[in-house]
């Protein structure tokens, strides 16, 4: 059981919510959206309520879904190399996260800054208000010299205002792990490294994690394991519009689709009909017909190779410093430096 937090450690932390009374505005204008358009499709942030969440860290454990653990070995071998090239010239620095989660991975490079630092200011960003006071108080509790400053927020409104927590003489370092980026297609992948840039100070680092093209067998087992994790991870988006919306979605008559297309370079996730079927959502006063077969997308991710993030990197106002990978290559860790604008 997880101890429940002293004062002592709350007193490091704030968490301000930028998701404020819109968010199930918001959940709702794009389920309206995203039902009614052709095709069908429902964005990705939307998979991280609580439930989703911890679904979320379930996947992280499959044996099929290396992503998390190869990025957690690059960690264990190279975090004291990693932020000493973030840190470069020796100087302080102040660490974000955008999409923290449970924070797990986040603690080996908290651990290796506190090496060369006697504190530590952490800012984290994530759409899941459980999971960030979840994540930040396990690290507050491990780390004594540690501060938290977290905004409960999508990427777009908290990313103009990571600059408040900027500190004079400290560089700014920037986690963007996991698959995150692989959610976003190359136009918004640019878009946010664009606006990332706008905020950072030349000389601020940003560490990428980036999942690699290879051979499709093995992306195929990451994202359709046979426990059934991910597609519970997938049908939890039908559930939550279920619980918030008052949907009467039968998830049942739903079944996940996770398939690699390698011409696309993405994995790509859907939740499909099984049966042609009409639902019924009270919120919205909506009714949404499904043909048998038909798909719903949910989720793209986008596998990488280096000249594709060197290229990023390079339209973006970054420089792709250095990138490290874990033993089997399946992953890399990718080091960029804001240039001069
Ligand atoms: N960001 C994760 C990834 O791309 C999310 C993810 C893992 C996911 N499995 C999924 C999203 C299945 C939708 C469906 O690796």
């Amino acid at each position: 059981m997880r101890q429940p937090p002293s004062e002592e450690t709350t007193d490091r932390l704030r968490v301000r919510n930028l998701l404020g009374a819109q968010a199930g505005e918001s959940l709702a204008v794009d389920v309206r959206r995203g039902l009614t358009a052709e095709p069908k499709r429902l964005f990705p942030k939307y998979f991280y309520d609580a439930l989703g969440s911890q679904l979320f860290d379930a996947i992280c454990l499959l044996p099929e879904y290396y992503l998390t653990r190869a990025e957690n070995e690059i960690f264990a071998s190279h975090a004291r190399e990693i932020v000493e090239a973030a840190a470069a010239a020796g100087s302080k620095v102040t660490l974000f996260e955008l999409g923290s989660g449970s924070a797990t991975k986040t603690r080996l490079i908290v651990e290796a800054l506190l090496e060369r630092q006697s504190s530590l200011l952490y800012v984290p960003v994530d759409i899941s208000t459980e999971a960030l006071e979840q994540g930040s108080l396990a690290l507050l509790q491990s780390f004594l010299p540690l501060r938290v400053e977290a905004f409960a927020s999508d990427y777009n409104s908290a990313i103009p205002r990571l600059a408040e927590h900027f500190e004079e003489g400290s560089r700014a370092f920037v986690l963007f792990l996991g698959s995150n980026i692989g959610n976003f297609d190359p136009a918004g992948a640019r878009d946010l490294l664009l606006s990332l840039r706008r905020v950072l100070r030349a000389g601020d680092a940003l560490l990428v994690g980036a999942d690699l093209k290879k051979e499709p067998a093995a992306l195929d087992a990451a994202y359709d394991d046979p426990l059934g994790v991910t597609a519970a991870f997938n049908l939890n988006l039908l559930g939550r519009i279920n619980r918030e919306l008052g949907g009467d979605f039968d998830l049942r008559a739903f079944r996940h689709v996770g398939r690699y297309d390698e011409r696309e370079g993405r994995v790509e996730m859907y939740v499909e009909s099984r049966r042609a079927q009409t639902v019924r959502i009270a919120a919205l006063d909506l009714e949404v017909n499904f043909a048998e077969g038909e798909r719903v997308h949910t989720e793209y991710s986008h596998k990488y190779d280096l000249e594709e993030l060197s290229g990023l990197a390079a339209r973006t106002g970054f420089r792709l410093a250095r990138t490290w990978f874990d033993e089997g290559r399946r992953f890399s860790s990718n080091l960029l430096v804001a240039e001069d604008k």
